[in-house]
C-alpha cells in the first residue's frame, strides 16, 4: 500500500508521461536566471521592467517583446543557450516530460551577430545531449521563422539549418505575431525545409486570425502540424477535414489572446479548445512560454480538466495524440504507446476521486 499512495489530480497529472511539442525555448527562463543574465551581460534592463515578465494580470499582454529582448540584449553567447536549455529540460523532466520538441528562433540572435547559427545550435545540441544523459528527457529542437522578418530572412536562416544539418533538428515552425504575417509568405522556406526532409509546423489561427491561414499552412506550408489552430471552429468543412486527416492540435490553455478578449466570466465556457475535441480535432496541451504565463506541463494539462471540463479518459486520449503528433519514429511511437497506456492506467487507478 504504501508503495501505491493515492494521488490527487495534480500529483497524477505530473506523475503521466508526457510529451510537449510546443514549448519556446526563450519562454522558459526563470525569473532569477532572466535578472543574473541581465546583470551578467550588462543588458541594461531595469529590474522592474524584468519584474513585469513575471506578471500575468487581468488582461495579461502577450509575450513577444520578452523575446525581443532576449534577442538583442541578453542572449549573446553559446553558453547562454547551453544553460537556458538545460534548464528548460531539467524543468521539463520534473513534470515527467519525457519526449520534447522545442521552438527556438534563430534569426535575431543571429543578427547580432555575436555566434554563428553552428555555434548556436550546437549548444543548444549540447544541452540537450547532456540532459538525455543526466535525465533520460530525450528532445529534439525545431527552428522556427520570425515571421515579423522578411520572408527572405526566413530563407537565410531556413538554408543555414538545411546546409547544416543535424539529427537532432528535425523540423520547421514559425511564429511572432501572424497579424497580417499569413504563412503564404513563407512558402519558399517552407518547401526548402520538406524538400531536405524536414518535418514542419505552423503557429496559425493564433490571435483570432483566418481560419485560412490554417489551410493554407495545410496546403501550401504542407505542415505536419498546427500550433494553436483555433479559428478552424469557423469553418465547418476544415474541422472535417482536419478531424478526418487526424492531424494534430498543439494547443495553450494560457495563451494570452482569449485572456484578454474574452470576459473572465465567461473565458472557460467561450474558450475554443473547449469545443475542438467534440468535433474531432486531436489537440494536445502543451505550455508555449511556460515561465511568463506562470504554467507548466502539468498546469496546462491541469486547465484542461478545471476549466475545459475534459474527462480522464479526454486526457487519455491528448496523451495518444501527442504521441502520434510527435516526430519520432513508429517503432519509438509503438513502445511508448504501449508503456504509456499501462502507466497512465497505473496510476489512475491511483487517482482520489477520478
Ligand atoms: N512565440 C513565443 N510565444 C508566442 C506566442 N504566444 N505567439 C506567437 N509567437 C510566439
Ligand atoms: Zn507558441
Amino acid at each position: 500500500m504504501s508503495e501505491t499512495p493515492p494521488l490527487d489530480l495534480i500529483s497524477f497529472l505530473r506523475a503521466i508521461p508526457k510529451v510537449e511539442l510546443h514549448c519556446h525555448l526563450f519562454g522558459t527562463i526563470r525569473h532569477e536566471t532572466m535578472v543574473a543574465l541581465n546583470r551578467r551581460k550588462n543588458a541594461g534592463i531595469s529590474e522592474e521592467e524584468i519584474d513585469g515578465y513575471y506578471v500575468r494580470g487581468e488582461k495579461p499582454k502577450g509575450v513577444l517583446h520578452i523575446f525581443r529582448q532576449l534577442e538583442k540584449l541578453i542572449v549573446r553567447a553559446p553558453r547562454d543557450l547551453y544553460d537556458i536549455t538545460v534548464d528548460y529540460l531539467r524543468e521539463a523532466h520534473a513534470h515527467n516530460v519525457r519526449y520534447a520538441e522545442f521552438f527556438w528562433n534563430p534569426s535575431g540572435v543571429l543578427a547580432q551577430r555575436t555566434m554563428t547559427y553552428v555555434q548556436a545550435r550546437d549548444a543548444i545540441l549540447g544541452a540537450i545531449r547532456d540532459a538525455e544523459k543526466a535525465l533520460g528527457i530525450v528532445s529534439r529542437l525545431i527552428p522556427a521563422i520570425d515571421r515579423q522578418d522578411t520572408p527572405e530572412a526566413a530563407f537565410e536562416m531556413v538554408s543555414l539549418v538545411v546546409e547544416h544539418p543535424a539529427p537532432e533538428v528535425i523540423g520547421l515552425g514559425i511564429d511572432y505575431s501572424e497579424v497580417d504575417r499569413p504563412p503564404e509568405l513563407f512558402w519558399k522556406s517552407y518547401r526548402l525545409a520538406k524538400r531536405r526532409g524536414l518535418k514542419a509546423t505552423a503557429h496559425a489561427g493564433e490571435f483570432a486570425q483566418h481560419w485560412r491561414n490554417i489551410e493554407t499552412a495545410l496546403d501550401l506550408l504542407e505542415v505536419d502540424r498546427i500550433d494553436h489552430g483555433y479559428t478552424v471552429l469557423d469553418n465547418p468543412a476544415l474541422v472535417r477535414r482536419c478531424a478526418d486527416s487526424g492531424i494534430v492540435f498543439t494547443v495553450i490553455p494560457t495563451n494570452s489572446f482569449y485572456l484578454r478578449t474574452l470576459p473572465r466570466a465567461e473565458w472557460a465556457t467561450k474558450h475554443p479548445i473547449r469545443f475542438m475535441p467534440g468535433q474531432g480535432i486531436r489537440v494536445h496541451p502543451n505550455s508555449d512560454d511556460p515561465t511568463y504565463h506562470i504554467v507548466t506541463p502539468t498546469g496546462a494539462w491541469f486547465m484542461m480538466v478545471k476549466d475545459f471540463g475534459f474527462s480522464i479518459d479526454d486526457l487519455r486520449g491528448f496523451m495518444t495524440n501527442g504521441l502520434d503528433g510527435a516526430w519520432i519514429d513508429e517503432t519509438t511511437r509503438r513502445r511508448w504507446a504501449h508503456a504509456w497506456a499501462a502507466e497512465f492506467d497505473a496510476l489512475r487507478g491511483r487517482l482520489t476521486g477520478g
